[in-house]
This record gives C-alpha cells, structure tokens and sequence, in this order.
C-alpha cells in the first residue's frame, strides 16, 4: 500500500496543480530535488572534480538503485542522459551488414524508427514492421514467423507513447530467446510505471529515461546490458572512461557496463536521479503498478462519460497513459483550455507515435498520464473542467 499522504507531501506542486503529463515529465519528489541542488551547491562552493570525491559512496549507489529497479546487477547498468541515447548506445554497437533483418513493430518509437531507417540506408538492413491485430495488440504470430535467420535485433518499445497498451515484454523476450537474437527493449515509459523484471522478460539491453514515471531531473537516462551479452559487445563509440587505455595501440574494455558512458556526464543530475530510484524502489514496483493501473482504469471509465469523448488506448492490457479526443477541439486547445485550470495534460502529435498513427488513421491525441500520486477526486476534477468545454 502506498501512503499517498505522504507522497504527495512529498510532491508539494500538487498542492497548486493537478499533473497528469507523467509521461512527459513527471514532478521530482522533493528528496530528489534537494540531492541534486545540494551537489551543485557543494561544486559551487569546493569545485566540480573535488566534489565528485565526496561523492563516491551516493554515486555508487545510483548503480544499486537503478539495478534494483529492473533485478539486474550494478554492473550492467550504464548511466546517460536520456533514453534515446541509451537505446542509441546498444542500437549503434551491432554490427548490421547487407541483408540483416530488424524485427520492429508499428508501435516502436519515433526515433527508434529513425535509427532503423538510417541503417537501412547507410547499409541495406532490412527493418521489418510487425503490425497489430483488429484489438490493436501486436501480432506475436507474425513475429514469430518472421524471425528468420537474418535476424539480428528484436525491438520493441514497451508502453509507447501515445497508445495506453502494454506489450506483452515477456512473451517477445522468449520468442527472441528461442531464436537466439538480441531483444532491445526501449522501456522509457514503463519502467517507474509497472513492475520491470528483465530477468523475467528476457531482454539483452534496455533504455530508461528519469524523467517520466521514475521523476528523476531531466537531462537523465540509463542502459542495462544484460552481463552474458555484455561480454560480446563493444560499444559503437568508446570514451576513455569506457576502457583502459594502455598507450598509443592498445586499450581494454572495462568489464562491466560502464564500457557505455563519457567521462562527462551531468553529475549532479545523476545524483538526483539516484535518489528518485530510492524513492521509487522503496515504494516497490508492484504497488507503483497497482495503483497506476487502476487511476489509469478510473480515468478512462470518467473521460467516457463525457458527451464527445472518444478514447484511444487499445490492447489487451493498459497502462497509466490514457490518449482521447474531444469533437470539436484539437488536443491543442484541449491541454491549453486544461492548463488555465491549473491541470497539466500533454497533446501528442509528431514523430514519436507517427507509424503508429498512420496506420491508425488519426493525427493527434490529448494524453492524461496518471501517477501513482494523483488522485481520483483529480481526475474527477479533469473530467468536470472538460465538460464546461
Ligand atoms: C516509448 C518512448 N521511447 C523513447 C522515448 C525517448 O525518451 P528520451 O526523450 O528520454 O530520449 C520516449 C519519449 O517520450 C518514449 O515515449
């Protein structure tokens, strides 16, 4: 059970606002917030690098805290500064050739979609798009049977953007294992949001923002390489930190995942980012997951009553992320006539859903993305304001 006294005690905005854009950017619980403005206070009063030296023990744990997270080990987990540059990281480091095949589906991420096309052109990779079925869940059947021996990656994205479904992780990570072929997962908006056991799913490598639902500081994201895949890779681009350089020829990959990162990072940000996954592993996954579920059911159930209303999740299994139109308004005016009602949705639009939304034939969608800290007299609120519209 989660004390939501106590969580949104933690979230002073919500005293003033109602934030339903956690898929966006959700808010920082104020801990957070205060690890990573008292770093940048003891770099201003000590200096950057001697500040990283005070820092040792807390910097090791964002390592823990990100493991636990997920079931994984700290040394498979790389720190960066958002989740594309973590899918980026795994993406750019297979060695496609001519002819290899890029399993997706039609609900991958914009700039997922971007990467494949680019490796399509730069190399003739061919990227095959599993579609969904009539009840808009992915084909598993037609994945299944394209899986071929030139198949050199399976990506999916986990919960996408502007879609409320969850996909079915697991049952993909043993359709790729049983092939013997990489499972990228980009889980940007899952982890924080539902329980993610990568041990259970079965992925080699996934991306995670901090901003969305595990509401760390902007600016942060993490890698995870599962360890037996780990010991094959070397990553497409190498800093100095990602290795031991022995001289003018001659360098060793570090062991663990941090053969991904640059020397350069935002330190304090990481911190912060550290403390949001503390906060987040001491809640636990699975009431994070229990309580979301159910606000996002409770959402969709209130926005149906709204005369003009139309939803636009689809799957077997939603999460928090909730995507409706309203007749006669754009989602544009939707989220500004919202936000002078002090409550924060976001409208979707562009490339991030696009391949998705072709194929579904619609354009744009308002997303209401609920957290475990919202509340039903929140939602409540939202669906009364959107009536007088
Ligand atoms: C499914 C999915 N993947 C990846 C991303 C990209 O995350 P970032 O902006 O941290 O790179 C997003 C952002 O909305 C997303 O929804």
């Amino acid at each position: 059970m989660i004390d939501i006294d106590q969580v949104r005690a933690d979230t002073p905005a919500v005293k003033f606002l109602t934030h339903f854009n956690n898929a966006g950017a959700s808010l920082m619980p104020t801990s957070a917030y205060r690890a990573m403005l008292e770093y940048l206070q003891r770099e201003q009063e000590i200096g950057g690098y001697e500040t990283v030296l005070e820092y040792v023990e807390q910097t090791a744990d964002f390592y823990v805290q990100a493991a636990r997270s997920i079931n994984a080990s700290p040394a498979e987990i790389a720190f960066c500064e958002s989740a594309t540059k973590a899918w980026q990281l795994f993406f750019y480091s297979i060695p496609f050739k001519r002819g290899d095949r890029i399993i997706t589906t039609q609900l991958d991420y914009g700039s997922n979609f971007v990467g494949f096309i680019q490796q399509h052109n730069r190399l003739g990779v061919e990227v095959v798009v599993i579609e969904t079925d009539s009840n808009g869940d992915i084909d598993l059947v037609a994945m299944e049977r394209e899986i071929d021996d030139r198949a050199r990656l399976v990506s999916l994205s986990h919960i996408p953007t502007a879609n409320g479904i969850i996909n079915p992780a697991a049952q993909v990570g043993q359709i790729a294992k049983s092939a013997g072929v990489p499972y990228l997962l980009d889980a940007c908006q899952s982890i924080g949001q539902i329980d993610v056991d990568v041990k259970q799913i079965g992925c080699s490598a996934l991306s995670v923002t901090g901003r969305k639902y595990l509401r760390g500081p902007r600016g942060t994201g993490f890698l995870y390489v599962d360890e037996n895949v780990l010991a094959n890779i070397e990553p497409g681009w190498l800093d100095q930190r990602g290795v031991v350089l022995r001289g003018s020829d001659q360098y060793e990959l570090l062991d663990s995942a941090k053969r991904f990162e640059n020397f350069e990072v935002g330190f304090g940000a990481r911190i912060g980012f550290g403390n949001a996954l503390k906060y987040f592993n001491q809640i636990g996954a699975k009431n994070v997951e229990q309580r979301i579920i159910k606000l996002g059911t409770y959402c969709r159930e209130k926005l149906h009553t709204v005369s003009g209303v139309s939803l636009h999740d689809n799957g077997a299994h939603r999460s928090g992320i909730v995507t409706f139109t309203l007749e006669g308004h754009t989602p544009v005016e939707i989220r500004r006539f919202l936000n002078q009602h002090k409550i924060n949705i976001w409208a979707c639009a562009g490339p991030g859903s696009l391949v998705d939304f072709q194929r579904r034939g619609i354009d744009s969608v308002a997303r209401a993305s609920v957290h475990y800290f919202n509340t039903e007299e929140e939602i409540e609120k939202m669906v009364a304001s959107l009536s007088t519209l």
